[in-house]
C-alpha cells in the first residue's frame, strides 16, 4: 500500500522515549519546558505553551483572550472541524468566512466584507472577539492582508497552524511590517500547532500555544494545568483550568523530532515539487503556492476536474484498491450536520468553499515516498479519471 502518511520516527526517538518512560518523571517536568523553549525559538516567539493537543490550543487561545457565550469568532469556512468546535464550546458562534479558490485559505476580501457588516452594528461590533484564519495544509493564510483588516477593527487574530510548523511567509514592505520571511504562529496574538501524526513533527497526540504577551502565555499555561498559578512560589489556583498537559515523554519525542524538522520539511518540498511536474498537461490542477509563501505541505491537495467531484468516493475506493491510499482535502464546516442544522447554512453560502469541498484529492506524501511511487499515484489516478464518463 502507498500510505497517505508515515511518521519519521527513528532509533533516537524511540530512544529519548524509552529513557523518559524507564525516569519515572512522566510528566510536568523539565523535558516539556525544553520542548517549549524549542519551539518557541523555532517560530521565534517569546512563549510556547504545550499542551495535549491542538484543539486544547485553540480552546486555551480563545479562553485566554476572554472568549465568552455569546461572543462572535470569524473563523476560515474550510478547515477541519476543531477549528470551529472550539468556539463552540465557549459558547460562542462561528462567523464563517469564504475561502480563496487557489490556496483554499481565508479570503481576505471575503473577511473585509464580513468584519464591515459585523462592526457596522453596535450589537455584533461589541461581540467580536477574535478571527481565526487557519494555516491550510501548512501554507500560510495571507497574514499581511488578514492582520492588516483585524488591525482597523482592534480584533485580536489567533492562528490556527495546526499543519504548519516550519511554514513561512515574506513580511511585506510597509508600516508594522518589516521584510524577510516571518514563521506560521509568530503573526497573530496566538498561534496553535498540531503534533497530530499527520503532521511534519509529531508527539502522538500533542500541540503548543506560542505567543509574545506575556499576559497571554500565564494565562494559558494556568488553564492547562488546573488553574494552578504558573509563577507563585507556593501552589495556589486563580482561575478554573483544565487538564490539557502534555506528558514528558511526548515532549522528548517533540524535541528529538525537532532536531530533524527542517530535513522533513525539505523531503515534503521535493516530493511536492515533483508532484507538481507529474500533474503538468493533466486536468488535475496541484495545490498553488502563493507569492513570498513557503509551506510545509501537511497534505498535498490537489483539484480534481468538475466531473470528478460526483464519484471522487468511488475513486477513493477504487486508488485503495489498487494499493494507493487517498482522501478528501478538509471540511465544508458549514455544510456538516451540526452547523448546517444550528445555523440553516445552505449550498452557495461559501461557493469558493462548496468546489473546492467537492472536488479536493490528498495525494500520498511523506519522507519515504519514492518518485516511482509518485509516478504510479499519478498514473493510477490519470487512468481512473480517463475512465469516466465526461458529462459524469
Ligand atoms: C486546521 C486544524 N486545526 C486543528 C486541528 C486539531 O488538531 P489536534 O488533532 O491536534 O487536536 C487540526 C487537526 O488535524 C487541523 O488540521
Amino acid at each position: 500500500m502507498i500510505r497517505l502518511t508515515i511518521p519519521s520516527i527513528e532509533e533516537d526517538d524511540l530512544q529519548a522515549v524509552r529513557e523518559t518512560v524507564a525516569s519515572g518523571y512522566l510528566v510536568q517536568g523539565s523535558r516539556v519546558a525544553a520542548f517549549e523553549r524549542t519551539v518557541a525559538l523555532y517560530v521565534g516567539t517569546k512563549h510556547a505553551v504545550a499542551v495535549s493537543n491542538c484543539t486544547a490550543a485553540l480552546h486555551l487561545a480563545l479562553l485566554a483572550l476572554d472568549v465568552q457565550p455569546g461572543d462572535l469568532v470569524v473563523v476560515t469556512a474550510y478547515s477541519w472541524v476543531a477549528t470551529a468546535n472550539v468556539i463552540e464550546l465557549c459558547g460562542a458562534q462561528p462567523v464563517f468566512v469564504d475561502i480563496r479558490p487557489d490556496t483554499f485559505n481565508l479570503d481576505p476580501d471575503r473577511l473585509d466584507e464580513t468584519m464591515a457588516r459585523l462592526m457596522a452594528v453596535p450589537d455584533t461590533a461589541r461581540r467580536v472577539k477574535a478571527i481565526l484564519p487557519v494555516h491550510t495544509f501548512g501554507q500560510l493564510a495571507d497574514m499581511p492582508a488578514i492582520l492588516k483588516i483585524a488591525g482597523r477593527h482592534g480584533v485580536p487574530v489567533i492562528e490556527d497552524a495546526a499543519c504548519a510548523l516550519g511554514a513561512t511567509l515574506d513580511r511585506v514592505q510597509q508600516p508594522g511590517f518589516w521584510p524577510g520571511a516571518r514563521p506560521a504562529g509568530a503573526w497573530g496574538a496566538l498561534g496553535c500547532f498540531s503534533f497530530h501524526p499527520r503532521k511534519a513533527l509529531t508527539t502522538g497526540e500533542g500541540g503548543i500555544v506560542t505567543t509574545d504577551d506575556d499576559a497571554l502565555a500565564r494565562r494559558v499555561r494556568a488553564l492547562r494545568n488546573h488553574g494552578l498559578d504558573p509563577d507563585a512560589p507556593a501552589a495556589d489556583f486563580i482561575m478554573p483550568g483544565f487538564n490539557y498537559r502534555l506528558t514528558e515523554f511526548q515532549a522528548a519525542l517533540g524535541s528529538t523530532q525537532m532536531t530533524k524538522l527542517d530535513r522533513i520539511i525539505a523531503a515534503r518540498r521535493r516530493l511536492a515539487a515533483r508532484y507538481d511536474e507529474l500533474l503538468q498537461g493533466t486536468p488535475m490542477q496541484p495545490p498553488a503556492v502563493a507569492s513570498g509563501s513557503a509551506p510545509v505541505y501537511q497534505s498535498y491537495v490537489i483539484l480534481l476536474p468538475e466531473n470528478a467531484a460526483a464519484v471522487r468516493a468511488e475513486l477513493i475506493a477504487r486508488l485503495r484498491a489498487e494499493g494507493i491510499e487517498t482522501t478528501i482535502g478538509t471540511w465544508h464546516i458549514p455544510r456538516t450536520t451540526y452547523f448546517r442544522t444550528r445555523y440553516g447554512y445552505r449550498l452557495g453560502d461559501f461557493p469558493v468553499a462548496d468546489q473546492v469541498f467537492a472536488r479536493s484529492l490528498t495525494l500520498p506524501l511523506h519522507e519515504k515516498l519514492s518518485e516511482t511511487e509518485q509516478e504510479e499515484v499519478v498514473a493510477r489516478l490519470s487512468q481512473a479519471l480517463g475512465s469516466l464518463p465526461s458529462g459524469s
